[in-house]
């Protein structure tokens, strides 16, 4: 839950015609999710906007006289340590764009008649470009931003923060105003927590953040693969998992390091959100559906095992029946071993939320279920494909029948086994008999095996 943020006050000066007057309502619509709520007067407000008209002759210098006053405000408010922000709006911005920025450095931000939905986000870059962090009051919930919580090192699996908050602003995403900017935690720190919960008995961590895999270690610049490989090395540390990951951010190393430690899991989830191109730009994602075909054919040349999942959005605002059979045909050549499917939900205060085209509750609900019929047909081929194997099997607690175990799979699944308590703890082979939607079910085979090498799929 994100606390409610201190108010903070708006002044919109209005320039011309009606469409301008509708303009405004419209931005102060957007800005007050952040917290933003509207005064009068500029002298005391934390974000002056300008919403400019080009109509009139000498508007522009108009404008730039009107600035000139305003940047007096700012300074004035900067000397009693507070902090302004200007923005220009409407035409003007249309027309001068950057050279008004260049002309009046006291402007923080230019944004056209197109882009107003955008405004949220640049709102949030240039907080953050002044090392402020923009305390938004979004609805709180956290269905869709929060990290699962630490869990403690009771058990033989643990999570481990490593890296928190987002600068890719996907249009539908709370996450980049309620999080902040990417931040990683140093490789140092990581590495002592890791090795105090491997003494306590975890023998799988699962590396945490919204932005996993555009992990930097802060003191020796190191990415995700090198704090890997130094975690793979802490003895009793046998397995690694990573989530969430942005395609963008997979590089070589990451990739090669799949194939190269032992110790990463042969499963990665890597969510795409949409097969449509189209969609994938509105939702600012940087990248294409071949763009991230292309990526996971790497991934499987460096890891033949590896299983992946993804995350899915239906019903994205302007998302048409040929977007979203895309997605199907997406799913369809992905064949997952699992999957998140979710109805987009309108975020106020994020871009997406200001879309046209916003999707009726009745089709987002046909397509979800459409899309989860093909994603759970495609569990059950997967976990059904696993009988006959021998899985390494990392056994975490007993389970609910007499003399049973349960514990883990490579790819996160569920396994119950015949097995002494003992083995809690203890990674041991099971030949798979059974299996089901979300668990598998076999037989301790006798010699232990460290780690076999695992078929490809
Ligand atoms: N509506 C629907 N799904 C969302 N997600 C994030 N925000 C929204 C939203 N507004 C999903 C994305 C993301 C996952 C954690 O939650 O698929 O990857
Ligand atoms: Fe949200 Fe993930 Fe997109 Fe960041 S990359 S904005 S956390 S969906």
């Amino acid at each position: 839950m994100t606390p409610a943020a201190p108010p903070k006050r708006l002044f919109i000066k209005t320039y011309g015609c009606q469409m301008n007057v509708y303009d405004s309502e419209r931005m102060a619509d957007v800005l007050a999710p952040l917290g933003y709520g509207m005064t009068d007067t500029p002298e005391d407000a934390d974000l002056v906007v300008l919403n400019t008209c080009h109509i009139r002759e000498k508007a522009t210098e108009k404008v730039y006289s009107e600035l000139g006053q305003i940047r007096l405000m700012k300074l004035a408010r900067q000397e009693a340590g507070g902090a302004m922000t200007i923005a220009v709006a409407g035409c003007v911005a249309q027309a001068e764009g950057e050279e008004i920025m260049r002309r009046q450095p006291a402007v923080d931000l230019v944004v056209g008649p197109q882009a107003y939905h955008q405004l949220p986000e640049l709102i949030a870059r240039t907080h953050r470009a002044r090392g402020e962090r923009l305390a938004a009051d979004f609805a709180a919930e956290d269905k869709f931003d929060a990290l699962p919580t630490a869990r403690n090192a009771s058990g033989v699996t643990a999570f481990l923060t490593v890296q928190e908050g987002c600068d890719k602003f996907c249009t539908f995403c709370v996450v980049p105003y309620t999080r902040g900017a990417e931040w990683s935690r140093p490789a140092a720190a990581i590495l002592a927590e890791a090795r105090s919960l491997a003494d306590q008995g975890v023998r799988e961590v699962t590396l945490l953040g919204q932005n996993v895999n555009a992990y930097r270690d802060p003191d020796a610049g190191g990415g995700l693969a090198a704090l890997a490989r130094a975690l793979a090395k802490i003895p009793g540390l046998d397995r690694i998992r990573y989530t969430t990951s942005h395609p963008r951010d997979m590089d070589d190393e990451l990739i090669a390091a799949h194939g190269e430690l032992d110790a990463f899991m042969p499963f990665l989830h890597l969510p795409v959100q949409s097969g449509s191109d189209r969609i994938l730009k509105a939702m600012n994602r940087g990248h294409t559906v071949e763009a991230y075909l292309k990526l996971i054919e790497k991934i499987r040349a460096a890891r033949p095992d590896i299983a992946i999942s993804s995350d899915y959005i239906v019903g994205f605002p302007g998302e048409r029946d040929s977007d979203f059979e895309a997605t199907l045909a997406l799913v369809r050549q992905m064949s997952h071993a699992s999957a998140f499917s979710f109805k987009y939900s309108r975020r106020p205060g994020t871009p997406a939320a200001a879309l046209p085209g916003q999707v009726a509750e009745e089709v987002k609900a046909e397509r979800l279920a459409r899309l989860q019929a093909v994603l759970d047909e495609q569990q059950v081929a997967f976990n059904a494909a696993q009988v006959g194997k021998t899985l390494p099997v990392l056994f975490e607690r007993l389970g609910r029948h007499p003399g049973q175990l349960v514990g883990r799979s490579p790819y996160l699944q569920g396994v119950h086994a015949q097995a002494d308590p003992s083995l809690i703890g203890q990674i041991a082979p099971v030949r798979i008999e059974a299996a089901s939607k979300n668990s598998l079910s076999g037989v301790l085979v006798e010699s232990p095996v460290q780690a076999p090498a695992l078929e490809p799929l």
